[in-house]
């Protein structure tokens, strides 16, 4: 049984995964978030340790949970919180694959108090929040850095800009253009795109199976 396991292909590798929404406070009761399962995440981190690696699951709110133990799960709320929590361990991982949904921006201002229904109109000024992707890409060394994008026109052209702002060895665009693609769904239309700006077209394929590709793609970068 322990040779099995040391057989698996990425015996020894560490990797950090995100996952989920993020939710960045208005109040004490109120927040602003996204329709981010987390499941193409939690997906990713099931993949990785069923061939061998350990794995650093950072994610925003969601209903999963994980059974693996070479799992390690790490409940954030906010963009903020997962940021620190990702560079708490990206300096010992292998690899990194940001999955998550990340608030762009946030409330500049949390009330204190919940705020009453005063005023006939009311607005929230938003601030950036940190690019925690775009920081990987910063202080990468060793790392095999993979992202997602989500864009709904000039779809390449746009997913090519990320991989060179964010440092990235691989993107991973999600389209939205497709039946059956996309939030709270099962099936995702998905496009690989190297560093080198090779451009794979997937089929359409379960949330499972993508995570398979994604895996393999980290495989074969060993394999080299
Ligand atoms: N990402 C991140 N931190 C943020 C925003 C995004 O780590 N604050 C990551 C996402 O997890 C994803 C990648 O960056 O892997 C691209 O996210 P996307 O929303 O497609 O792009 P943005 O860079 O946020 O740009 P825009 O939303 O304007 O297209
Ligand atoms: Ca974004």
């Amino acid at each position: 049984e322990n040779d099995l396991l040391e057989k698996l292909p990425l015996k020894g590798k560490k990797i950090l995964i995100t996952a989920g929404p993020t939710y960045e406070a208005i109040d004490p009761v109120r927040f602003i978030g996204n329709h981010s399962s987390g499941k193409m995440g939690f997906d990713i981190a099931n993949e990785a340790a069923n061939k061998g690696a350990e794995v650093i699951l950072v994610s925003g709110p969601t209903h999963f949970n994980v059974q693996n133990s070479s799992i390690k799960l790490i409940r954030v709320t906010s963009a903020q919180d997962m940021y620190d929590a990702c560079h708490e361990y990206y300096n010992n991982v292998d690899v990194a694959i940001s999955a998550a949904a990340v608030a762009d921006y946030r409330p500049k201002n949390v009330a204190d108090q919940k705020i009453k229904k005063n005023e006939a109109t009311f607005s929230i000024e938003l601030e950036k929040t940190k690019d925690i992707l775009a920081s990987l890409g910063e202080q990468k060394k060793k790392q095999f850095l993979i992202g997602f994008a989500l864009e709904t026109e000039n779809e390449i052209e746009h997913a090519k800009q990320k991989i060179q702002k964010k440092n990235l060895d691989l993107i991973v665009l999600n389209s939205l253009n497709d039946k059956g693609a996309g939030f709270g769904l099962p099936t995702n239309k998905v496009t690989f795109i190297s560093k080198d700006f090779i451009v794979e077209p997937k089929e359409l394929k379960s949330k499972e199976e993508v995570a398979q590709d994604i895996i393999n793609k980290v495989i074969q970068f060993y394999d080299a």
